[in-house]
């Protein structure tokens, strides 16, 4: 089958115009990365061409030892994806110590990973450890509200997720772990990559101060619904602050009562 035909190269294309299409990828802002299952390397491999040189992840993922992904090429604009795949996006495997990653599709003329390739590699093998190998996606963007948001609210975890949680009653069944924030720090480096994992060992959410956001699901659409609706809420709790802040509110009481209807258990640190 050819590469740019199979369904999770269509879909992995279409979720990053869509999030150009919400604002949240100016020039070549964020970045995408998505962990190939089995049947789509079978899929693909007689398609790849394994004679690249191996290069330093600047990281180790020895989880990760030998996977699949497609990624987002560093510097190229998410509004080309569709339109230019082969420069816009690759496929890239992790070699046998999980230090080093070669590419074995598209990133054409010398284009490389994302610049962020550290954070998504050390994310998505946290995630793949802590769902016993369900999580497969991570996605990295620049929504306006949640970066605004960053300039206001104190950045500490409890903050955010009650603040976040409360905006929209589906929003703890959705995110009940909440959400974990990483102060500024310089982008594209291990140890935005080490905090940014550490977060992702107990959230899908880990907010970066003043830059943006990284969530991370099972699946493409368990994954847009996340961003989606955090940023939702991010919109929300901007209004009803402009609007002279919260008068009425979903409890702590409440918010316990979601638990048992909805099989799920609200992060206990994050309640009073
Ligand atoms: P890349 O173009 O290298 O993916 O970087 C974009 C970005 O958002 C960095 O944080
Ligand atoms: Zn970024």
């Amino acid at each position: 089958m050819e590469i740019l035909e199979t369904p999770f190269v269509k879909r992995f294309i279409s979720f990053c115009l869509e999030g150009y299409q919400r604002g949240w990828h100016e020039r070549n802002g964020g970045n995408f990365s998505y962990r190939m299952n089995d049947e789509e390397v079978a899929m693909v491999k007689d398609k790849l061409v394994y004679n690249e040189d191996w290069k330093e992840i600047g990281t180790e993922v020895p989880t990760l030892a030998e996977e699949y992904f497609l990624v987002k090429c560093t510097g190229a604009y998410m509004m080309n994806m569709g339109s230019d795949p082969k420069h816009c996006l690759g496929i890239i495997q992790v070699d046998k110590t999980g230090t080093k990653y070669r590419i074995l599709f598209g990133m054409e003329d010398g284009r490389r990973p994302t610049s962020e390739l550290p954070a998504h590699l050390m994310n998505l093998a946290v995630v793949k450890e802590r769902t016993n190998g369900k999580y497969r996606v991570v996605y990295h963007c620049h929504p306006a509200t949640i970066i605004a948001l960053t300039f206001v609210l104190p950045l500490d975890a409890k903050t955010w997720s009650h603040y976040f949680w409360e905006m929209m009653t589906e929003c703890p069944i959705i995110f009940p772990a909440g959400i974990g924030v990483v102060p500024w720090m310089v982008p594209g480096q291990k140890e935005i990559a080490v905090a940014t994992s550490e977060l992702m060992k107990k959230y899908d959410v880990a907010i970066w101060a003043h830059h943006g956001i990284f969530v991370t699901g099972e699946d493409f659409d368990s994954t847009w619904g996340l961003i989606d609706c955090v940023e939702k809420s991010a919109q929300i709790l901007v209004k009803v602050l402009a609007m002279g802040g919260i008068k009425q509110t979903i409890t702590n009481d409440n918010f316990r009562e979601l638990e048992k209807p909805f099989g799920i258990k609200i992060n206990p640190e994050f309640l009073d």
